[in-house]
Formats: structure tokens, sequence, C-alpha cells
């Protein structure tokens, strides 16, 4: 059942997860019920709250719709693997749940005060954020290989700066030039050059960005450098394994 909504899916061209495209729903109204709850403890107006009750209403509806996609993704993409972002995903989504209709449940009060209403709303925000950010560990884990203390600042640099193309040293835009294998990395001179004015192996220009001295120091550089060496070039499989 679940592989024939894939395989349909798939038919008209869309083979990703399902939940992070409908995931925002919820986590939109989940913030957008705190903000209106903030808004009431600043005004004192009331009718904010109203506002927030029947937006919080809509996010506990779709939360349900939401979670059956993340089961199924989970499913689907992951075989069903019990990982810990997924444990601790189920465990915040159930809680989620919990505190969602219990702020509801409060919210239907007449003299529910506006204080007690935003905390509530608050854990709720709080919740999907970390919701958010197990997601996010979930994928982005593994795209930067974990390293030594010292490797700390290259390895944000690779972070923030080039793990999206080359996450896991491959290379997503042109596969067989991956910066796992790269002959840049042999030594700093020809890394740095490239990183400046980077080209296709033909001389032409392709579609890497330049990273000029503005968006990294060559002080940046070379602590990415030594992190790349560390990750891609030492840190081989041993034999045998
Ligand atoms: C927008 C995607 C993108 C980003 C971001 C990016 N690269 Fe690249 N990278 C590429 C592409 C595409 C190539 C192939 C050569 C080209 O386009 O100039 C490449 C090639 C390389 C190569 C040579 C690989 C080989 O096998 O010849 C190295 C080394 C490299 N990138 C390092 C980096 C570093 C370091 C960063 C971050 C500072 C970075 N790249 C950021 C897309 C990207």
């Amino acid at each position: 059942m679940i592989d024939a909504i894939y395989d349909f899916l798939g038919r008209l061209g869309y083979s990703h997860p399902v939940h992070a495209v409908l995931t925002h729903v919820p986590v939109g109204l989940a913030i957008g019920a705190f903000c209106l709850a903030a808004a009431a403890l600043v005004t004192k107006e009331r009718k904010f709250l109203r506002s927030a009750y029947h937006v919080a209403v809509m996010a506990f509806a779709s939360s349900f719709f939401v979670a059956l996609a993340g089961i199924m993704d989970w499913r689907r993409f992951y075989g069903g693997a019990w990982l810990l972002e997924i444990e601790v995903k189920m465990v915040l989504a159930g809680l989620f749940v919990v505190l969602l209709l219990l702020t509801l449940l409060l919210g239907r009060l007449q003299e529910s005060r506006p204080a007690v209403m935003f905390v509530f709303y608050g854990l709720c925000a709080l919740n999907v954020l970390g919701l958010g950010f197990f997601g996010g560990q979930l994928v982005y884990r593994g795209f930067a290989p974990e390293a030594p203390e010292r490797f700390r600042s290259g390895r944000n640099v690779f972070e923030s700066h080039c793990s999206g193309c080359h996450r896991r040293g491959e290379n997503i835009i042109e596969p067989t030039l991956p910066l796992r294998s790269a002959p840049q990395l042999k030594n700093f001179g020809d890394f740095l050059a490239f990183v400046r004015n980077p080209r296709l192996p033909d001389g032409s220009i392709g579609p890497m960005p330049r990273f000029s001295a503005d968006r990294l120091s060559d002080e940046a550089c070379r602590q990415l450098y030594d992190y790349l060496y560390f990750a891609f070039v030492t840190q081989k499989r041993s034999e045998g394994l």
C-alpha cells in the first residue's frame, strides 16, 4: 500500500520524501499560534488568543497527516531502522500532540490567562523546533565527517561553504569529480589556488563558485584544508574492513 503511493508519486516525477514537504504546515501554524499568544500578552487583547486557538486547531489537525507521512517516509527511505533521531522525533511528535491538546483545552476556558497561554504555546513552538532540528540532523548528519576538536574550525567552514555540494566528500553536480579524491588536496598551495579560481579539468569555468579572500580568508582556507586532508586523505578505511 505504502509502496503503491510512492510508486504513483514516482510516475508523476516526484521521488523525494513526502514528510519534508508537508511538515511546514504544523510547524508554521504552531509558531504562528505562539506569535499570536505573544501578541495577546503584549497588547492585552484577548482576540489574539482566539486567533491563536484557531491556528492551533489547524496545527493539531494537520499534525496527524504529517506524522503519518513521516512514518511512511521512515519505512520507505530508512527501511524502518531505529535511528536515534527517529526515536527522538517520535517521542517529540507524541509530546507535541499531547501538549497541543492540553493547550487547546486550556484555550477553551474563558478565564485562561494570557501569560499561561503564552507559556503553553511557547512549549509547543519549542517542540516543533526540536522536531525540525532532529529532522535536520537525520538528513545532514554525516555530510561533514567527524574529526577531532583541533579540526573544528575547518569542519565548520566545510559545513557552511562546501558540504551542500560536496557532502561526504562527493560532488552532487559533477559526480565524476568528487572532493575526496581531488588532486588539489595533495598540497595547500594547489588547493588554495583552486578554491580562489575553480576550473573543470579542461580548464573551463564550471558551476563551482569562486571563494574570494573576502568570503574565505587564507587562514580559513588553511583550516579547511587541514580538516579535508584529515577527513578524506588520512582517514581512509583501513585494509581488510
Ligand atoms: C555549488 C556547488 C559547489 C560548492 C558550494 C563547492 N563546490 Fe567544489 N566543486 C563543485 C563542482 C561543480 C566542481 C567541478 C569543478 C568546477 O565546477 O569548477 C567542484 C570541484 C571541486 C574540487 C576538485 C574536484 C576534482 O576531483 O577535481 C575541489 C577540490 C573542490 N570542489 C573543493 C571545494 C571546496 C573546498 C568548497 C568550499 C569552500 C567547494 N568546493 C564548494 C561544486 C561546488
